[in-house]
């Protein structure tokens, strides 16, 4: 496994790659690896010749500066697993060659063409922008034929797939399974932040998801949204910022069942200080 530190070596790397007419194929991580990003690395090996992984704390997709400096780092670690799961190139670019200075305080605007109205758009200003500024850099980059993202980060997965549309980038978006602990919580770098005690608290957020598909049948959209936040909120040591109830492509919000046959509650708790994130299918 090469591990590669700058953007002109991973650039070389891929030209050779492709003039042997090599499949690549990519999941860009923000490090801090856990089994979630394992399972998209290994399905990113079986599909491609060569499977590149990146690891770059991006420091525009942050609105929350704490957030930045909290971040897990663990490059070392981060390679001896991706190298057990059969990774070819480790990708960990500096913050200084990725960006040119003014782009890192100029803010990029992307039209989201809506999607960035909702969820996390609103309670991260910003963040959507920073995430389209990196992840299209390093489509250019490492120029995949197919990328691997999560769908824990549902409305990311969705803006994602609108950025390849109208960028017009060759490449197949990947969406991979949300995994979780057998708690049922869902895999999180961020978890790593969460005391033991609060690890046990957290377990609550999908136990209460999972409860209130089967409410569907004799509750309104929106009393499953105040049962949802309620039950949530009466946990000591949570707290839920959001709990919208959304179509899967358009994340809008539904008032009623019939409205859309792809309907998904997307949720960000905090649990102590640690936001969680955990998305449920209802239909
Ligand atoms: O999902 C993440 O970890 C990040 O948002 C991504 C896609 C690696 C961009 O920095």
């Amino acid at each position: 496994m090469l591990i590669v530190k700058s953007v002109n070596e991973l650039k070389e790397q891929v030209g050779v790659l492709r003039k042997a007419h090599k499949t690549i194929g990519f999941v860009p991580t923000m490090g801090a690896l856990h089994k979630g990003h394992l399972q998209l690395v290994s399905r990113c090996v079986a599909e491609n010749d060569v499977c590149v992984v990146s690891l770059f704390v991006n420091p525009t997709q942050f609105n929350d500066k704490n957030d930045f400096n909290c971040y897990p780092r663990t490059l070392d670690k981060d390679a001896a697993l991706l190298e057990s799961v059969g990774c070819s190139i480790v990708f960990a670019p500096s913050a200084d060659d990725m960006y040119a200075p003014e782009e890192i305080n100029n803010v990029f605007a992307f039209d989201f063409g809506g999607l960035d109205q909702t969820m996390e758009g609103v309670f991260r200003p910003g963040h959507f922008n920073g995430v389209v500024q990196v992840v299209s850099k390093l489509f250019k980059i490492a120029t995949p034929d197919k990328a691997y993202f999560g769908e824990k980060d549902f409305q990311q997965l969705a803006i994602i797939r609108r950025m390849v549309r109208v960028m017009n980038f060759p490449i197949q978006i990947v969406g991979c399974p949300i995994v979780r602990e057998t708690s049922g919580l869902a895999l999180s770098s961020r978890n790593a932040l969460l005391s033991e005690e609060e690890r046990t608290t957290a377990t609550f957020i999908y136990k209460t998801l999972s409860k209130s598909v089967a409410l569907q049948s004799g509750k309104t959209i929106a009393e499953v949204k105040t049962w949802v936040t309620n039950t949530l909120n009466a946990t000591e040591g949570l707290r839920v910022e959001y709990f919208e109830i959304v179509d899967g492509n358009s994340l809008k919000s539904l008032t009623d069942w019939s409205e859309s046959e792809y309907v998904v509650g997307c949720i960000t708790v905090y649990c102590g200080k640690v936001r969680l994130i955990d998305n449920i299918r209802y239909k």
